[in-house]
């Protein structure tokens, strides 16, 4: 399906960064060939799996994926006026738990998890539970680029084009039951590999966990996410399977999903049960509901520095309103944030 997010989504053209990364491969190598004549283009640059984005290195995606690459339907989503994060930025200022605590952390530990082979465990209120091969839940899905906002908590965000397909097609496969309500979401336990996992430290219990109700697991926004920046997903991004729902503060973008269960009850979600006066379990990117210690008005978009830190003002449902404020009519934000 495409969607085009209308205007009223669109941020302010004041906030566009002046050094507008390109967007696209197309694009690149057109601006590319103009300054330098197509024949100066390094060979890399014309392959099929050359990087459709700067600081990407070339290199082959996993079988499952080259299957798929070239129906993907590329800014099948854009986001108008935003500079895309740079990719080093986004693969290298992550949050990830199960590697440490730290924004360095998931890229210095990550690379050495084992994400082939992969099998997601889809379970509770469906016509079709089973295990599935990553390769077989993601087969009859083409993939579409969707260049999303990503607003963390911490008031910090970065725009990123994911590679995916909606959670609702997927969901419509294995048939949800007359009392499915919402939808459970859990990471894969592997303290081998995870050394936030056997730390004693640990601010989190083990798996992470998250849910959404079954209306916004749904919404034709919400991403299963393969890739970023044309590429399969680094670990530390969440390889090989994730969750974006970019009107949502990012914990609940949950990563390296094995299990899938549609549930009666609402879920368990970890953010939310380690702190529930701090992260609510609907988590809405709301600037008009403060967390208890710092202001959600406002947000640091990567890169940025001290000396510019590049702050702009949050935006209702992080500049979905127009899409999803509907899911939430009647209820009160201030109180279910
Ligand atoms: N998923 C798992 N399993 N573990 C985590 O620690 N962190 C969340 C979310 N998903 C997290 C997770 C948080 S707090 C954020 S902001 C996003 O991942 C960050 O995604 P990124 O590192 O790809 O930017």
């Amino acid at each position: 399906m495409l969607i085009q997010i209308p205007p009223r989504s669109h941020c302010p053209s004041s906030e566009i960064t002046p050094e507008s990364l390109y967007l696209s491969r197309r694009r690149f190598l057109g601006a590319a060939g103009t300054a330098l004549g197509a024949a100066a283009l390094p060979a890399w640059a014309l392959a099929d799996d050359a990087p459709r984005y700067p600081g990407v290195e070339p290199g082959s995606p996993p079988a499952w994926l080259a299957q798929k690459l070239p129906g993907t339907r590329w800014q099948a989503v854009e986001a108008p006026g935003e500079a895309i994060t740079p990719y080093r930025d986004a693969s290298h200022y992550n949050n990830f738990y199960e590697f440490g605590p730290d924004k360095g952390d998931p890229a210095a530990n990550a690379g050495q998890l084992p994400t082939e082979p992969w099998t997601v465990r889809i379970d509770g209120e469906v016509g079709k539970p089973g295990q599935y091969a990553l390769e077989d839940l993601i087969r009859p899905h083409a993939l579409e680029e969707r260049i999303y906002r990503l607003r963390c908590v911490e008031a910090w965000s970065m725009v990123i084009p994911w590679l995916g397909f909606p959670l609702a097609d997927l969901l419509k496969r294995v048939e949800p039951t007359g009392k499915a309500r919402y939808v459970a979401f859990e990471t894969l336990v592997d303290p081998e590999h995870m050394p936030g996992q056997r730390s004693h430290f640990a601010l989190l219990d083990w798996p992470y966990r998250e849910g959404l109700r079954l209306d916004e697991a749904m919404h034709p926004l919400t991403l299963l996410a393969v890739g970023m920046y044309g590429r399969v997903l680094p670990n530390q991004n969440g390889a090989p399977l994730r969750l974006v729902v970019p009107w949502k503060y990012g914990f609940k973008s949950i990563k390296s999903i094995v299990r899938i269960s549609l549930t009666e009850q609402q879920p368990y979600a970890t953010w939310n049960q380690r702190a529930p006066g701090e992260y609510g379990f609907y988590a809405n990117v709301n600037p008009a509901v403060d967390h208890p210690r710092w202001t959600q008005k406002r947000e640091r978009r990567l890169p940025n520095s001290l000396f510019s830190p590049n702050l702009r003002d949050t935006l209702p449902f992080n500049g979905y309103a127009e899409e999803v404020a509907g899911l939430y009519a009647g209820m009160d934000l201030t109180r279910d944030y």
